[in-house]
C-alpha cells in the first residue's frame, strides 16, 4: 500500500481569494490556471511517496529540501499536518482502511515562496494516497480530494490550462482541463523575488478577504470576466487572456491591500519594478507580454513562447530579481515507481 506521485504547481488566471465554506476550501468564484513546468534547471516537481501499514502507530507527514548542498527534513506538525489529514481522511474512509501513514514530500524548488507548492503539493498526495488505497478514480474526483489540502490544489492534477469549477459541494467543486498542454501557445517568466516562507500563509489570508471592502467587488467581477478568459484561453487569444489575468491578480491584491484589520501586502519593491518593465514592455509593442502575482512577492510574466529568453534576459537585470524559472504549461500529474522511502 504504496504509492508516490509527481505533480506540478500552477499559476491562476482567473484567481481565487476568499472561500464560500471554508472546510470544504470550496471557492466563491470559478478560477482558471495553467499547470506549469520548468524548461530550465529548475523543474517545478514535486514527489510525495505515501505508505498505508498496519504496523505504522501513527500518521507521520514530512517535506524534505534541498537549500543548496544541505538536506534537511521538516516533520510536519499542527496546521500543515491537518492540511494532509484533510486529504486523507476522507480518502481512507472511501477506501474502508484505517492503517496510519508514512507520507514524505519533496520539491524541487522553494517551499512557500509564491511558487504554488502547496498545490503541486496537495495534488500529488492526492493521487499518491488514492493509488496506495486503490481507488480507482477519475481526474476530477481526484481533484476534489486535492482541493481539502489546498484550494489551488485541485487544478494541478491536470496539466495544460485547468478550469475550477466553484461548485457547491464536496463533489460539485472540481477541475477540469481545459487545453491540453500541446495546445496552450505560452510560457512565463516566474521572477523570483524572495524564496523565503511568506508571513502571511494564503490558507490564514483566504480568511480576511470578507473584511475589504472590494471583496463582494472582486467576486462579481471575476465572475463577468469568467466567459472570456475561458474563450481566449479556447481560442489561443493571448492579448484578451493575458488582459484578463493582469485585472484578476490587480483585484486580488486590491482585496488583500484593504483587508482588516492587518492589510496583506505581499509586495516587495522589486515586485512593482517587475510590473513597470512589463507595462512598458507591452507598450514598445514588440514583447507583449502581461503580469500575475501570487499571495507573494513574485511575479509570472507571460508571454508567446518565442519570445521567452528575450523576456527573461530583461527580467533577470531588473534590480531585486534574485532569480528567473522560465516554465512551459506541465503536463497531468502521474504516478512512478521513484519512491522516496
Ligand atoms: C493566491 O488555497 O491554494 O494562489 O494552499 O495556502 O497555498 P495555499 O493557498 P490556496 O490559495 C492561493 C490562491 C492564490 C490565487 C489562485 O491561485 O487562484
Amino acid at each position: 500500500m504504496k504509492s508516490t506521485a509527481v505533480a506540478h504547481p500552477n499559476i491562476a488566471f482567473i484567481k481565487y481569494w476568499g472561500q464560500a465554506n471554508p472546510n470544504l476550501n470550496i471557492p466563491p468564484n470559478d478560477s482558471l490556471s495553467m499547470t506549469k513546468e520548468g524548461i530550465g534547471y529548475t523543474k517545478l516537481n514535486t514527489y510525495t511517496t505515501i505508505e498505508f501499514l498496519p504496523d505504522y502507530t501513527k500518521d507521520t507527514a514530512s517535506i524534505q529540501e534541498t537549500e543548496k548542498l544541505a538536506v534537511t527534513e521538516e516533520k510536519l506538525a499542527d496546521r500543515k499536518l491537518e492540511r494532509v489529514l484533510a486529504v486523507i481522511n476522507p480518502l481512507r474512509e472511501k477506501a474502508g482502511v484505517d492503517y496510519k501513514f508514512r507520507m514524505k514530500s519533496c520539491n524541487d524548488f522553494p517551499t512557500q515562496a509564491g511558487l504554488a507548492s502547496s498545490a503541486s503539493g496537495m495534488a500529488a498526495l492526492a493521487m499518491a494516497a488514492a493509488d496506495a488505497l486503490d481507488l480507482k478514480l477519475t481526474k476530477e474526483e481526484l481533484s476534489t480530494y486535492a482541493r481539502l489540502g489546498s484550494g489551488s490544489a485541485a487544478r494541478s492534477i491536470q496539466g495544460g490550462i485547468v478550469h475550477w469549477h466553484q461548485g457547491f459541494d464536496h463533489k460539485s467543486s472540481y477541475a477540469e482541463q481545459l487545453v491540453k498542454p500541446e495546445n496552450v501557445n505560452i510560457n512565463a517568466i516566474i521572477t523570483v523575488i524572495s524564496n523565503t516562507q511568506k508571513k502571511v500563509t494564503s490558507d490564514a489570508g483566504h480568511k480576511t478577504a470578507k473584511s475589504s471592502i472590494f471583496n463582494t467587488m472582486r467576486i462579481q467581477q471575476t465572475r463577468d470576466d469568467l466567459e472570456d478568459a475561458l474563450g481566449a484561453a479556447k481560442n489561443d487569444n493571448f492579448s484578451l487572456l493575458g488582459e484578463k489575468a493582469e485585472d484578476s491578480a490587480m483585484y486580488m491584491h486590491c482585496v488583500m491591500l484593504t483587508s482588516k484589520p492587518k492589510r496583506l501586502l505581499y509586495w516587495e519593491p522589486a515586485t512593482l519594478s517587475v510590473i513597470k518593465t512589463v507595462l512598458d514592455l507591452r507598450q514598445s509593442d514588440d514583447l507583449e507580454c502581461y503580469f500575475s502575482i501570487d499571495a507573494g512577492p513574485n511575479v509570472h510574466v507571460f508571454c508567446r513562447p518565442d519570445k521567452i529568453y528575450e523576456l527573461g534576459e530583461i527580467l533577470c537585470n531588473i534590480k531585486g530579481v534574485q532569480m528567473t524559472i522560465p516554465v512551459k504549461p506541465a503536463g497531468d500529474a502521474y504516478i512512478t515507481d521513484k519512491h522516496l522511502f
